[in-house]
C-alpha cells in the first residue's frame, strides 16, 4: 500500500516538473534531482507490475513497439486551411466574412507550424489515443509513440474537463534536426531532408525509444470541448488561454505567437512582424493562421468539403537571400557524377547559414549565366541543400566572365565525358579516382548497403589516408594490427570494426548487389536483378536483352550494368569479394523469381490471409509484381484480406484500383 502511494505521488510531481521544464521552460529542480525521482520511481514500478501505467512519466523513454497503425475514425474531421499568398488575398478574405457576419470580427493571429499535424483524446483526464491526420476522416493511431514527445501532457488536473480533444503539429526543431543529420553524418547514413519530413517518418517508427530520442514537440493549435461554454470558453482565444492552464504548451508562451486583432490593421501587423521574425524561430514555419475567434460566429461561416471558411492561411514566400558568389567548385560523386557546388559569402536563410549551394549542371550555369564574383540569388525551399536560382545582373563586377565548365576532373584532373543525352559530366577514372574510390567504399558501407557499423565517412577517410583501403575487397583484408596504429582506434573500436566487416558476409546478395555501386542500380533495381537472376554467374552472362527483360530495367540501366561487368577490374572485384566469402548468390527458398507474370503490375497487400501477409508478398515479387506501401493512382491491384480498413478499399474504388480477393490473385499465377 504504501509502494503504491508513493508511486503515484511520484508520479504526479514528474508530471508536475515535467511540465515546468519541457512546457514552461522554467524548471524547479535540477536535472540530477529529477534523474534521482526517476529512478526511484522505475524501481517502484518494477516491483509492482500491477500498477503499470502507459501514462507513468517512466514511460517518456519509450520501449513500446507498433506493428502496424491501426486506422481510426476521427471526432470530428479534420481539414486543411485555405491558403492565401498576399496581403490583398487577406483583405478580400476579411471582407467577405465580414458581409456575412452580423457585427464586428475578433480575429486571431498565429503561426502556420511545418510540422504534422495530430490529434490528441484525452478521457478519464488522461492520454488515451493520438491520431494522425490521415486522410481527414479516419487518422492511424500513433498513441505509443506520441506519449514519448515530453512537451505533450499525459494526464490532466483535476481541474479539466474529463473529456476533450487537442489538435495541434508536431515538429522537429531545428536544432535537433541539426543535432540527428550530425550523428547520421558520423554514421555514413543518408541525411534527412528537413524537419518536417523527418518528424512525419519518425512518428511512424515501429521502435518508440528511438521516437524518444529525436527530441520531437508538439504546439497546439485547436481546442475541441464538447460542451465549451460550460467551462467559459467562448472562442479560440480563450480556449487556447484554457489549455494552458490545463498543462499544455500553447503559443501564448512565446512572444507574439499568439495575437488577437479587432481589425484586418491588426492582422497585417502581425503578417508584418513575422515575415521578419520568422528567422530567429528555433522551428520552421510556412506562415501564418488567420482565425476567426467565436465559435458562434465560426458556425454561422460554416466550411467547404476542404477548408472551414473562417481561418486563413497566409503562406510566405520561399526564403530567399542575396550573397556573393565566390567561386564554382567541383565535387565528384562515387559513379563519377560531377556536380558544380556554389561557395557563398555565409549568409543567413530561414534559421541557418548558408554558405554552399547548389548549381545543378553546366546547362543551369549556362542558361542563368552565372559567373564567379556576381551576387545571386540563394532559395531555400524544402530540400537541404539551397541552391542558386538567379542573378542580379546589376550588380554584376565590371570585367567579369562566362564560366568556363570544368573539363578535368577536380580530383583526379582526368578529362571530364558528357553523354550526349546526359545533362551531368562524369569523370571516367572509375579505379583511379580517388573520391570516386572512397566514395564507393562508403556506399557499399552504408545502412542500406552492407550495414557496417563505424563506417562512415570519416571512417573511410581515416583508413584511406593511412594507405590501409584502396578498394571494397581490402575491407576484408584488414587486421587488427595495422588498425591499432590509427588515431582514436583503440582495441574496442577496431574489434567493432572488424566485426562489422566480418559480419557483411552474411548481408543477403540483394543488398551487396546495391551495395556495388553500379550507376543506376538502385535498391528497386539490384533486388530484381538478383531475383531475376539468381546468382552473380549469371548476371555477369547476361547481355542487354535478357536485361531488358526485366519491367524495371530500362536501355540506360543495361548499358550500365553490362559495362560494369566488361570492366576486368570489376571482375577482379567480385572475385576478391567471393574469395572472403560474400553472398553472390541467392537460395531457392530465399526466393529467386519464378515468373514475370506479374510483372509492371503494382500491388498493396492489407489485411488478413490464409497464409502470412509477408508470404503472399514474396509471391507477389517472386512473380515480377511490384510491391507499393498505400493505394495511390500507381496502384493497379489491392490485394484485399479480411479485416482491411474500409477506407483502403473505397479510396482504391474511388481511384478504379481492381481490388482481388486471395483466390482471385492466385488464379493469376501460372499453375
Ligand atoms: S488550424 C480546420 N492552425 O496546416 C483548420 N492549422 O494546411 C484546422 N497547421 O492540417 C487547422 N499550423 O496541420 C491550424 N496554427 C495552425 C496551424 C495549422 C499548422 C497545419 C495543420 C493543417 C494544415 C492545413
Amino acid at each position: 500500500m504504501q509502494e503504491e502511494l508513493r508511486i503515484a505521488e511520484l508520479r504526479r510531481i514528474l508530471h508536475q516538473h515535467n511540465h515546468r521544464y519541457y512546457v514552461l521552460a522554467a524548471p524547479t529542480i535540477s536535472d540530477r534531482e529529477f534523474d534521482a525521482l526517476l529512478g526511484e520511481l522505475t524501481l517502484l514500478e518494477a516491483s509492482r507490475p500491477d500498477l503499470w501505467d502507459p501514462n507513468s512519466p517512466t514511460q517518456r523513454v519509450g520501449g513500446g513497439f507498433t506493428e502496424q497503425f491501426e486506422k481510426v475514425a476521427h471526432s470530428r474531421p479534420m481539414l486543411s486551411l485555405a491558403n492565401s499568398y498576399s496581403r490583398e488575398d487577406v483583405e478580400d478574405w476579411a471582407q467577405r466574412i465580414h458581409k456575412e457576419s452580423a457585427g464586428e470580427t475578433r480575429f486571431t493571429c498565429e503561426l502556420k507550424y511545418d510540422g504534422v499535424a495530430i490529434a490528441l483524446q484525452y478521457e478519464g483526464h488522461r492520454l488515451v489515443r493520438a491520431l494522425t491526420r490521415g486522410d481527414g476522416t479516419v487518422g492511424e493511431d500513433i498513441t505509443t509513440n506520441v506519449r514519448t514527445i515530453r512537451s505533450i501532457p499525459l494526464s490532466l488536473p483535476d481541474s479539466a474537463p474529463e473529456k476533450m480533444e487537442i489538435r495541434g503539429e508536431i515538429i522537429l526543431p531545428f536544432a535537433a534536426f541539426e543535432a540527428l543529420n550530425a550523428q547520421r553524418r558520423e554514421k555514413g547514413e543518408k541525411l534527412f531532408a528537413n524537419p518536417r519530413n523527418t518528424a512525419a517518418g519518425t512518428l511512424k517508427l515501429q521502435d518508440s525509444s528511438e521516437v524518444a530520442r529525436r527530441g520531437l514537440d508538439c504546439l497546439l493549435y485547436s481546442v475541441l470541448l464538447d460542451a465549451p461554454e460550460e467551462w467559459g470558453v467562448d472562442g479560440h482565444e480563450a480556449g487556447v488561454k484554457a489549455a494552458a492552464e490545463w498543462g499544455f504548451k500553447t503559443p501564448l508562451q512565446r512572444d507574439r505567437a499568439f495575437e488577437s486583432a479587432d481589425n484586418v490593421e491588426g492582422v497585417m501587423d502581425f503578417l508584418a512582424h513575422w515575415s521578419e521574425a520568422r528567422r530567429d524561430l528555433p522551428f520552421a514555419i510556412d506562415g501564418v493562421v488567420i482565425k476567426v475567434d467565436r465559435y458562434a460566429q465560426r458556425r454561422t461561416l460554416g466550411s467547404t468539403a476542404k477548408a472551414p471558411r473562417w481561418a486563413l492561411a497566409y503562406k510566405f514566400e520561399t526564403e530567399q537571400g542575396l550573397t556573393r558568389l565566390e567561386r564554382i567548385a567541383y565535387q565528384v560523386g562515387r559513379t563519377g557524377a560531377i556536380t558544380p557546388v556554389a561557395h557563398l559569402e555565409p549568409v543567413p536563410i530561414a534559421g541557418t547559414t548558408v554558405s554552399k549551394a547548389s548549381l545543378h549542371n553546366a546547362d543551369q550555369i549556362a542558361l542563368l549565366d552565372i559567373r564567379e564574383g556576381d551576387m545571386v540569388r540563394v532559395e531555400k525551399g524544402g530540400e537541404i541543400i539551397p541552391k542558386v536560382v538567379g542573378v542580379v545582373m546589376e550588380e554584376r563586377p565590371p570585367l567579369s566572365s562566362p564560366h568556363v565548365y570544368a573539363t578535368e576532373c577536380p580530383d583526379c584532373g582526368a578529362t571530364l565525358e558528357r553523354a550526349e543525352d546526359e545533362a551531368r559530366h562524369y569523370c571516367p577514372n572509375a579505379e583511379g579516382c580517388p573520391e570516386q574510390i572512397k566514395g564507393r567504399i562508403e556506399h557499399f558501407a552504408s545502412r542500406r548497403a552492407m550495414n557496417i557499423d563505424g563506417l562512415g565517412s570519416e571512417g573511410v577517410e581515416q583508413l584511406w589516408e593511412a594507405g590501409l583501403i584502396r578498394d571494397v575487397a581490402d575491407l576484408f583484408d584488414l587486421t587488427l594490427e595495422p588498425l591499432l596504429t590509427l588515431d582514436r582506434m583503440g582495441e574496442k573500436r577496431a574489434g567493432n570494426l572488424l566485426e562489422g566487416i566480418a559480419a557483411a558476409k552474411e548481408v543477403p546478395f540483394e543488398r551487396l548487389m546495391f551495395g556495388l555501386g553500379i550507376r543506376h542500380v538502385g535498391e528497386t533495381v539490384a533486388k530484381r536483378l538478383v531475383r531475376h537472376f539468381g546468382s552473380i554467374e549469371a548476371l555477369q552472362s547476361a547481355d542487354e536483352a535478357a536485361l531488358l527483360e526485366l519491367d524495371v530495367v530500362g536501355p540506360v540501366i543495361a548499358e550500365s550494368v553490362v559495362s560494369w561487368f566488361k570492366e576486368p577490374a570489376n571482375g577482379q572485384r567480385i572475385h576478391r569479394l567471393a574469395n572472403a566469402g560474400l553472398q553472390f548468390s541467392i537460395e531457392e527458398a530465399e526466393g529467386q523469381e519464378v515468373s514475370q507474370v506479374l510483372a509492371g503490375k503494382s500491388f498493396v497487400v492489407s489485411g488478413v490471409f490464409s497464409i502470412p501477409r509477408d508470404d503472399l508478398k514474396r509471391i507477389v515479387e517472386r512473380h515480377g509484381g511490384r510491391l507499393l506501401g498505400g493505394v495511390s493512382g500507381k496502384t493497379d491491384y489491392l490485394l484485399a484480406g479480411e479485416k482491411m480498413g474500409p477506407s483502403k478499399r473505397e479510396k482504391a474504388e474511388r481511384l478504379g484500383v481492381s481490388v482481388l480477393s486471395e483466390e482471385q490473385f492466385m488464379a493469376m499465377l501460372p499453375a
